[in-house]
């Protein structure tokens, strides 16, 4: 795992989305596997920024979604359908069919899940994907206990995951119970992996994660298994880091490793 400091949330957003930049510019078709939550928000922001100075464009990359809740219609404002159309689809030129989320109104959601794995494949694997993580540490919405060689599924949230995403809700409105996600083994496909988490309270899903041992019950401890994973922290998610000074060591605010 490379694990990058950057001094706070901005210049870790800036640092993660030069790693984009690089990897849709190594590559003509790309394909990013997407996430969404508060903190991908000023991530998309900066896309959109540099797709409209001329920068970046997705003209030629594909992407596909984490996860969507079931029972919520991909019109439905709380839809991640509606977040990502919102934060970046709106903004940017990808073509017509070239984005994708698991449809969490589909009659069969296991049907959907097990189709959207498939389409993955299909697309040939992704090559860059972004993710968050919860304070119980899931990626996705691999809550704890969630097989290490899981794939796409329905899941259902933890009370936690509910309560942490109720403030996307409106009021009296309860955030669903289940959702469409990618599994870890899905997650452990693509071929780079991307992590961002900031504020003091992820650090301690952020040290199970680098730190302690592969576990489900630490679904992105999973991460350890991975040969190109990078995550972007900022002071406040790394301080409980026990290696921190280390890792300050091999990237200096981040920057590439000095060997
Ligand atoms: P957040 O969610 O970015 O809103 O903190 C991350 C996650 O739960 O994966």
């Amino acid at each position: 795992m490379k694990i990058l400091i950057l001094p706070d949330q901005g210049d870790a957003t800036i640092r993660a989305a030069d790693m984009i930049c690089e990897s849709m510019a190594a590559r003509a078709r790309t394909v990013l596997g997407l996430a969404t939550g508060g903190t991908m928000e000023p991530l998309y922001a900066e896309l959109v920024a540099r797709h409209r100075q001329g920068r970046l464009t997705f003209a030629d990359a594909r992407s596909f979604n984490l996860d969507e809740y079931v029972g919520l219609a991909p019109r439905h404002p709380q839809s991640y359908h509606s977040y990502m159309h919102r934060h970046l689809f709106a903004h940017v030129d990808f073509a017509p069919g070239a984005t994708a989320l698991p449809d969490g109104s589909a009659p069969d959601p296991d049907a959907e899940a097990d189709a959207y794995e498939a389409r993955i494949a299909a697309a040939g694997g992704i090559d860059l994907q972004l993710l968050g993580i919860g304070r119980n540490g899931h990626i996705g919405f691999n809550e704890p206990t969630s097989s290490l060689c899981s794939r796409t599924r329905v899941k259902t949230l933890t009370e936690s995951t509910r309560a942490a995403n109720a403030r996307f809700f409106a009021e009296g409105e309860e955030p669903p119970t289940c959702a469409i996600t990618m599994g870890l083994a899905t997650i452990l496909d693509a071929r780079q992996v991307l992590l961002l988490a900031f504020g003091a309270e992820k650090a301690p899903a952020v040290r199970a994660m680098i730190e302690g041992p592969v576990s489900a019950f630490t679904p992105a401890s999973v991460l350890q298994m991975h040969r190109r994973a990078t995550v972007i922290l900022d002071q406040a998610a790394a301080s409980m880091l026990e290696l921190r000074e280390y890792y300050h060591t091999v990237h200096p605010d981040g920057a590439p490793a000095l060997v």
